[in-house]
């Protein structure tokens, strides 16, 4: 959605993961206390995002949503003026029906009178779900329903489609949102971040500055090991996906920590060469992905997807770049550089991955429409 915002996928945080409907005014401020002392905010992270709960049962006597007063005792726009003095934005929550999906009530029918609600609270971010009664609309009828009240209103929204891929979104989900989920909810296991990763290389050719394939957000600190999260970090940041942390920001360990503010890992996630990436090799526990940079390197991802350690290996040729006598390797964990002549292997830990952005051979042919091998047109 060309409305400025989402130019690069937006990074932030967001309460379903870790607290599910256990949301308060509490919980917001102190995460917005943490994402800045953390050195989140520093590293790029900037969006606070309420999810599902965060409202009384019944919308009031004039029609209006009404925060829930146990959770949100100073009402929403106390907690948007208290993140914004931090310098962070703040997102709300709703679904494209009559309800949401634990039941509170929703924005289908009332697109205009919310968004005016949201606007005056500050809200900075709308994510909008899929639940409740559709009334018989369309999924794209109701999802532009509320991109031209958002506009309406006249303050920034990032517009974020929660449609779970439904009803062809990647057809008309460019123009109506700046990102759309384009499967089911994610879990804190493996097979789930790798079941959604399978998920990914049909959806790659609807992406582009604006407008983000989702993956749904991040369970990174979350259940999964160091080893699985570094994993999961590393291929949603290939993806362009926007990077939404899902664990408790307040008492993360320093490995978590260190892993989310992995500015070199984000600085791949932010960047935009033409197309996002995918997946080049598929031999079964063993994946490579790859995604051409701005400046014709190219960032890979070597995946150990199998339970015990194996070598992942790719080579120049085989990410694009043209011949050369050389190549820098970057290793974005290790944070280190060497040269190869070609060939870029690593011995890879269970559930686990390395990264590497390779440079060197000059910029690929016709980089800017760059079609790495093996990756679909879209669907
Ligand atoms: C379904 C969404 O996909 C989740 O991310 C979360 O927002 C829940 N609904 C909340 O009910």
């Amino acid at each position: 959605l060309d409305n400025g915002l989402a130019r690069t996928p937006q990074l932030g945080w967001n309460n379903w993961n870790s607290f599910g409907c256990e949301v308060s005014d509490r919980v917001i401020r102190q995460t917005a206390d943490a994402m800045v002392s953390s050195g989140m905010a520093a590293a790029g992270y900037q969006y606070i995002n309420i999810d599902d709960c965060w409202s009384t049962r019944n919308r009031d006597a004039g029609g209006n949503l009404v925060a829930d007063p146990v959770k949100f005792p100073n009402g929403m726009k106390a907690v948007a003026d208290y993140v914004h003095g931090k310098g962070l934005k703040l997102g709300i929550y709703s679904s494209a029906g009559l309800t949401t999906c634990a039941g509170y009530p929703a924005s289908l029918g009332n697109e205009q009178r919310d968004a005016n609600l949201w606007a005056s609270w500050g809200i900075d971010y709308l994510k909008y779900d899929n639940c409740g009664d559709h009334q018989g609309r369309s999924g794209q009828e109701r999802y532009t329903a509320m991109r031209d009240a958002l506009a309406r209103t006249g303050r920034p929204i990032l517009y974020a489609l929660c449609n779970w891929g439904h009803d062809q979104v990647g057809t008309w989900g460019p123009a109506t949102g700046n990102s759309w989920r384009n499967t089911g909810d994610i879990q804190a296991n493996w097979n789930s971040v790798m079941g959604i990763l399978d998920a990914q290389p049909g959806w790659a050719g609807f992406s582009r500055p604006g407008a983000w394939n989702d993956p749904d957000m991040l369970e990174v600190g979350n259940g999964l090991s160091d080893t699985e999260s570094r994993a999961h970090f590393s291929l949603w940041a290939l993806l362009n996906a926007p990077l939404i942390a899902g664990n408790d920001l307040r008492t993360m360990s320093a490995t978590t920590k260190s892993i989310l503010t992995n500015t070199e890992v984000i600085g791949v996630n932010q960047d935009w060469g033409g197309r996002q990436g995918n997946r080049i090799v598929d031999n079964g526990n063993t994946e490579v992905w790859a995604k051409l940079m701005a400046n014709g390197s190219v960032a890979v991802v070597l995946l150990n997807r199998g339970g015990g350690t194996a070598t992942v290996s790719t080579s120049a040729t085989q990410l694009g770049l043209g011949s050369a006598s050389s190549y820098s390797v970057r290793d974005l964990w290790a944070h280190t550089t060497s040269t190869t002549g070609g060939s870029i292997s690593a011995s890879v830990p269970a559930h686990g991955a390395a990264m590497y952005v390779v440079s060197g051979g000059g910029t690929p042919p016709g980089s800017g429409t760059y079609s790495l091998k093996g990756q679909g047109s879209g669907r």
